[in-house]
C-alpha cells in the first residue's frame, strides 16, 4: 500500500467510526470547549473545525489541547499554506470544499490525511489520479443530492463519500443509508442559535438522538 493509500484507508476507519462529522464554525474562542464536550458527550467525537473565522485556529487549539476524546479535523482548507497550518495544529485530518491540483499535491506529499470535495466526475477523476478515493461530496443537496451520488456508483465503484450541504435531521438517515457513504457531515447538528445560547445540553441530546438512529438504521 502506498502511503497516500494508507492515509486514505485511515481516514476510512475515522469516517466509518464517526458516522456524523459536524462542521463547526466557531465565532467565539469560549465557545469551543464547551461546544466540543457537548458533542463528544452526544457520542460525536470527530469534529471538523473550519477555518471560516477569526478565532478558528485558537478555538481548534483549545479544542486539541483540552477536548482530548475529541478527533479534530481542519475545514475549509484552501491552499496548500491552510494544510500547513492544519498540520502545525496538530490536527487529525484536514477537509476541503474543493481539489485543486495544488492542494492535491501538497497533502499527496505530507502525512496528514485530506477530505477532498467534489461535486463533479472531472473532479472526482482528478482527486482519483492523485490518490484520493475517500472524498467530500459537497455540496451534496444543491450539487444533484442522493441521485448523483448514486450515479457515480457506475463509473467509480471504488470511491467512498462523506456528504456535506444541505444534509438535516430530517435527511440525515437517507444519506447514511447509501452504500458508499461512510460518514455523513454538516452544521445542523450544531445549529448556530444554540451555540449562541450556550445551549450545551440541547446540542448532546440532538447528537444522542441522531447516533441513535443512525446506528439503528
Ligand atoms: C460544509 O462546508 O461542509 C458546509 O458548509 C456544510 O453545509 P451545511 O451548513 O448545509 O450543513
Amino acid at each position: 500500500m502506498t502511503d497516500i493509500a494508507r492515509r486514505q484507508h485511515d481516514l476510512r476507519e475515522t469516517l466509518t467510526a464517526a458516522k456524523v462529522v459536524p462542521v463547526l464554525t466557531i465565532e467565539r474562542v469560549s465557545d469551543a470547549v464547551p461546544l466540543a464536550r457537548a458533542l463528544v458527550a452526544g457520542g460525536v467525537r470527530t469534529l471538523e473545525i473550519t477555518l471560516r473565522t477569526a478565532v478558528a485556529i485558537e478555538a481548534a487549539k483549545a479544542v486539541i489541547a483540552e477536548v482530548p476524546d475529541a478527533v479534530v479535523g481542519i475545514g475549509t482548507v484552501l491552499s496548500a499554506a491552510d494544510f500547513e497550518q492544519a498540520q502545525k495544529l496538530g490536527a487529525r485530518f484536514t477537509v476541503s470544499p474543493g481539489a485543486t491540483p495544488a492542494l492535491l499535491e501538497a497533502a499527496a506529499e505530507s502525512h496528514l490525511p485530506l477530505l477532498p470535495g467534489v461535486a463533479t466526475a472531472s473532479e472526482v477523476m482528478q482527486a482519483r489520479e492523485h490518490g484520493f478515493d475517500t472524498l467530500k461530496f459537497f455540496p451534496a443537496e444543491q450539487a444533484g443530492g442522493r441521485a448523483m451520488l448514486r450515479a457515480w456508483g457506475g463509473p467509480f465503484p471504488d470511491l467512498r463519500f462523506c456528504p456535506t450541504g444541505g444534509i438535516t435531521e430530517a435527511n440525515a438517515a437517507e444519506w447514511f443509508g447509501e452504500p458508499s457513504v461512510l460518514a455523513i457531515g454538516g452544521s445542523w447538528i450544531c445549529p448556530a442559535a444554540s451555540v449562541r445560547a450556550g445551549d450545551w445540553a440541547g446540542i448532546t441530546a440532538m447528537c444522542a438522538r441522531a447516533m441513535k438512529s443512525l446506528s439503528q438504521g
